[in-house]
């Protein structure tokens, strides 16, 4: 069967899970225009996962994606920790919020994970890492599709070898967090497609820069079974993404994402800003912790309107997102 015959959509697109940026309306609308859509469910707890996907289900009866981040275990060097918190105080200083101690978040995982069985989602997907035997098992048992994330051909053999039915090719071009759990690795998409294409025998779904439709048959003339699209949408009209976000997207230009563990402790492609350039040589802490450090300057960032200590995550084709319906800007790729 063919990617688009086993969910039943249009074309051969996934709009991908974007945490944060993906509302119900969001999903709904992708569903609606023919792909498949993902609701980015990373950062929530059980029961807003489960809250977000009935809203889903209210706007659709399309099946759909849920995206979970694989949890991980860091041994934190309590020094490290506040070497990295006492970076930020300039920062906080600058913005005019008060500089304290962040609460550590706590992985919701194993929890998602049952709310995704109980309410029969077709479409689990990973990123970050690859999930437990036992957890495959699980989510197969109720006939649950599985999408890894690889950024190497040996990340995507071992996906397969644990039992996803498909798997995300995230190339170096990508917008957002690097999916990556072996090493650092940095594959442009032209090359990392084909490398794994051929070392597995499940549907590879190519991701990163994807921008219009001549990437998109270029990708697929490639053996991609389908692309996966994220920055390209970040503007849409349903898009949860800040205002202000949106302007810094639809402004960008060429060559203006770079790479950084800034706001989180794991390497992400974003635009380039003020927060990136001041942290460029300062102490970070290993995700999740920067993540949870940085948490309070995103959001007062967003509520003061400064775009330049928010993360505004985007891929290398940023330059070609455009404004519109979901479905319109999905109508630009076929
Ligand atoms: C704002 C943003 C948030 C993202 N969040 C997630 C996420 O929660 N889970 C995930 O698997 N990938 C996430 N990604 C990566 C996408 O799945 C995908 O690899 C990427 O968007 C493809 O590259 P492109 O942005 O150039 O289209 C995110 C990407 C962006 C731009």
């Amino acid at each position: 069967m063919t990617f688009t015959e086993t969910f039943e959509i249009k074309h051969p697109i996934t709009q991908a899970p974007m945490a944060g940026v993906t509302t119900p309306k969001f999903v709904a609308a992708a569903a609606k225009a023919g792909v498949l859509g993902s609701i980015g469910a990373g950062y929530l707890s059980a029961e807003a996962t489960r809250d977000f996907i009935r809203e889903v289900k209210k706007l659709t009866d399309k099946p759909f994606a849920v995206n979970l981040f694989i949890p991980e275990h860091v041994d934190m060097d309590q020094e490290q920790l506040r070497q990295a918190y006492l970076a930020l105080e300039p920062i906080c200083k600058k913005l005019g919020i008060p500089y304290g101690e962040a609460p550590l978040s706590e992985p919701s995982f194993d929890e998602q994970v049952d709310v995704l069985i109980d309410e029969r989602v077709a479409v689990c997907s990973f990123t970050f890492g690859l999930p437990e035997k036992t957890v495959v098992r699980k989510l197969k048992e109720h006939d649950i599709y599985l999408i890894g994330t690889a950024t190497t051909v040996e990340e995507a053999v071992l996906a397969e070898q644990i039992g996803m039915d498909a798997v995300v090719a995230q190339g170096a071009e990508a917008g957002g967090h690097r999916g990556s759990f072996i090493g650092e690795q940095l594959v442009p998409l032209e090359e990392l497609l084909p490398s794994i294409v051929k070392a597995v025998s499940i549907p590879v779904i190519a991701a990163g820069g994807i921008a219009n439709k001549e990437h998109l048959e270029l990708q697929l003339s490639r053996g991609a079974a389908a692309v996966q699209i994220g920055t390209a949408l970040l503007a849409a009209d349903e898009s949860g993404a800040h205002p202000l976000y949106k302007e810094a997207v639809l402004a960008a230009v060429d060559n203006r994402t770079v790479l950084t563990k800034a706001f989180s402790g794991k390497q992400a492609r974003g635009i380039r800003n003020e927060f990136i350039e001041l942290t460029a040589s300062v102490p970070i802490a290993p995700y999740p912790y920067q993540n949870d450090l940085t948490k309070k300057i995103r959001s007062e960032a967003a509520k003061l309107g400064k775009p330049e200590f928010m993360s505004l995550w985007a891929g290398e084709s940023v330059h070609e997102t455009t404004e519109g319906t979901v479905e319109e800007i999905i109508g630009k790729f076929i």
